[in-house]
């Protein structure tokens, strides 16, 4: 709100790029559109924003971003481009590649997305944590190519008065089977199978669901896909190799500790 209020008051013309999340969606059992949808009902249509569906607090605050954007644009004309990202993975781009300065690359139960923290969980030989049966399926891009997607909506942004909606990612995959490529990838390289261990899902979420979100815009803008996912975690593990006694010292804060059904009072 302060955000969008500084920019109304002092430079009304500029282009706002938010970066929402995939996640904001939740996993509805129909399509996913690029933010709005055309709906039929009692004999009526429009063309309306897609109900958000948030599985956590954590992307219920970016829809709640979203929805005080989508009104600022209905309200001051402000021109907004909000991103609905897919879950990033990698540990490089050209910059990184050039300087040698790598991003943050969180593997905790709290901050830490699955494929890092299988990565990092093969490289100190413990089995992958899997939660629940591993169904769990959400859109996935790398570093390289979301840094990519992002300068392209930056490059032709949204016009004064519009309020766009991309949702940013190439491919989807389940978490069982990204466990499963992190396994093949260490059979294949390292000629050892990491074990993958199903662990009870800390979480409140479906673990067997439809997926089918679009992602049309962005190709339309330009964006082509430069990096292979297998390649990408080939990069990461060499990386994260050279890192490894600081992962061991990290085994700790792998195994999930917050379950989201237990009482605040029982955390002692
Ligand atoms: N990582 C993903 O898979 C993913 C997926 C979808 C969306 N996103 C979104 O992309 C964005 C970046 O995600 P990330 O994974 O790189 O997170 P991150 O936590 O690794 O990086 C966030 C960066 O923002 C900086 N920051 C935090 N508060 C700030 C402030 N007040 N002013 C300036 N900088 C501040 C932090 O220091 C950090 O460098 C977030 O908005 C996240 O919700 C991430």
């Amino acid at each position: 709100m302060n955000l969008i209020y500084a920019i109304k008051d002092t430079v009304p013309e500029a282009h706002i790029l938010k970066l929402g999340t995939m996640g904001e969606y939740g996993t509805p059992n129909i399509d996913i559109p690029e933010g709005f949808f055309e709906i039929e009902y009692h004999g009526r249509k429009d063309t309306l924003p897609f109900p958000k569906n948030a599985s956590s607090w954590y992307h219920w605050t970016k829809v709640h971003d979203s929805n005080n954007l989508m009104f600022a644009n209905r309200v001051w004309d402000l021109a907004v481009t909000d991103v609905m990202q897919g879950v990033v993975y990698g540990t490089r781009t050209q910059e990184i590649a050039d300087t040698g300065l790598f991003t943050r690359f969180d593997i905790d139960e709290v901050y830490g997305t699955a494929l890092n923290r299988f990565t990092a969980e093969a490289i100190i030989d413990v089995p992958l944590t899997v939660y629940g049966k591993g169904g769990q399926t959400r859109g996935f891009l790398s570093l390289n190519d979301s840094i990519q997607c992002l300068t392209l909506a930056l490059e032709k942004p949204a016009d004064h008065g519009e309020y766009r909606v991309l949702n940013q990612f190439d491919e989807k995959y389940s978490v069982e089977q990204l466990a499963e490529m992190v396994q093949r990838i260490f059979e294949r390289d390292y000629g050892k199978i990491p074990e993958i261990a199903h662990v009870d899902n800390p979480r409140v979420e479906k673990e067997d669901h439809y997926y089918n979100p679009e992602h049309r815009k962005l190709e339309l803008l330009g964006y082509r896909r430069t990096k292979n996912i297998e390649d990408e975690i080939r990069d990461a593990i060499s990386d994260l190799s050279r890192f490894r006694s600081r992962l061991i010292d990290l085994k700790d804060t792998l195994m999930p500790k917050t379950f989201w059904k237990k009482s605040a009072y029982d955390y002692t």
